[in-house]
């Protein structure tokens, strides 16, 4: 096969532009071959489940999946039961990104949440807590928080505890969309078992597609009930792969000598460079702290047309002039560097 794109062609769009990370590509090649048990029942799988023990504790159960829409509603459905309902940020993927996934698959009503840096408090949550009780009204059973969020913004250590415990106390769980997972870890300078299983968290979606994987997503139950229901859960939302060992071989490969913190650190430290540029830019703000790999800015209209000549990336707030750039495991510095280029060329500043 030729190769139909050109990969000195680099955009700000999305993590998920990015390709494989050559070591993970390594890794499939080195669990190819031979005649392997599949659906889960091999080696790859059960040495990711042992890893996944050693870093957030020996209840954890691991679900590798292919997508991250797919571990969500399976996460929601497991977590749920049918009369209850799910508060999120209005911004949550699950709201915003997932067409009707949650409500169609998941059966499940979402009751959002506006909040100003896509993160939830116990007081925003609360708002949502009005009707319980009443059974004309929905039921709150789960809280959905992605970490980072949407706006690239993180929730530290103590947000996350104070979330579970109100959860725990309301007879709900706390669910963690952790797409970018390792983007957060790093950012907050802890590790997952702070962060996740010792805060209470009833289960998270470790996300590796954004991060360096091949349609590699794993869903980690904290919560013994939930783990007893996922492994049917998983097949009936079409999410269980016969060849699992190469999603389980790629998480292996990931954790190795940290590469998976490696490359969120990378790619971090890439939005800083790209933001601490933009500081200078007058006609510019910075509409997010930038605490992850996503930078949210607003800019002039002609600004942002003349930058869609050249570059893909999301006009995410069109009436505010507002657009997210995403750095990721591979934007090198030259990328970030050419584009500030770009940008004060098209905000005149040159
Ligand atoms: C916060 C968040 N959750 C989940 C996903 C996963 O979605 P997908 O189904 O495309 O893998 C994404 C993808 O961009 C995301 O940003």
């Amino acid at each position: 096969m030729n190769r139909l794109h050109d990969p000195a062609h680099y955009t700000f769009a999305s993590d998920n532009y990015s390709g494989v990370h050559p070591r993970i590509l390594a890794a499939l090649n080195t669990a190819n071959g031979g005649s392997v048990a599949a659906y889960g029942d091999d080696i790859y799988t059960q040495t990711l489940q042992h890893k996944l023990c050693e870093l957030f504790g020996h209840q954890a159960r691991a679900f590798p999946m292919f997508n991250g829409t797919g571990a969500n509603v399976t996460a929601l459905q497991a977590l749920v039961p049918r009369c209850g309902a799910v508060i999120c940020a209005e911004s949550a993927h699950i709201n915003v990104d997932e067409g009707v996934a949650p409500e169609h698959m998941g059966g499940i009503k979402l009751l959002s949440v506006k909040t100003p840096d896509g993160k939830l408090t116990p007081a925003l949550v609360a708002t949502q807590m009005l009707n319980q009780g009443i059974v004309h009204h929905p039921q709150a059973r789960l809280v959905y928080i992605s970490q980072p969020t949407e706006y690239g913004t993180c929730y530290r250590i103590d947000e996350i505890q104070a979330l579970a415990d109100y959860c725990h106390q309301h007879e709900m769980k706390l669910y963690v969309d952790g797409a970018r997972l390792a983007n957060a870890v790093v950012s907050l300078n802890t590790d997952v078992k702070t962060m996740i299983t010792d805060t209470g968290v009833d289960m998270l979606n470790l996300g590796g597609t954004k991060n360096g994987l091949l349609q590699a997503e794993c869903l980690i139950s904290l919560c013994d009930e939930a783990s007893t229901v996922l492994p049917y859960l998983r097949k009936s939302n079409a999410q269980l792969s016969s060849k699992m060992r190469f999603i389980s071989a790629q998480f292996l490969a990931w954790f190795e000598q940290d590469l998976w913190l490696q490359l969120a650190r990378h790619s971090n430290s890439q939005a800083q460079r790209l933001a601490q540029a933009l500081t200078s830019i007058e006609t510019i703000t910075i509409t997010q702290p930038v605490e992850a790999n996503a930078v949210f800015a607003r800019l002039p209209a002609a600004a942002r047309q003349q930058l869609h000549q050249h570059y893909h990336f999301y006009d995410w707030d069109q009436t505010q002039g507002e657009v997210r750039w995403m750095t990721s495991f591979d934007t090198l510095p030259e990328h970030v560097d050419q584009f500030i280029m770009a940008i004060k060329q098209a905000c005149n500043t040159l």
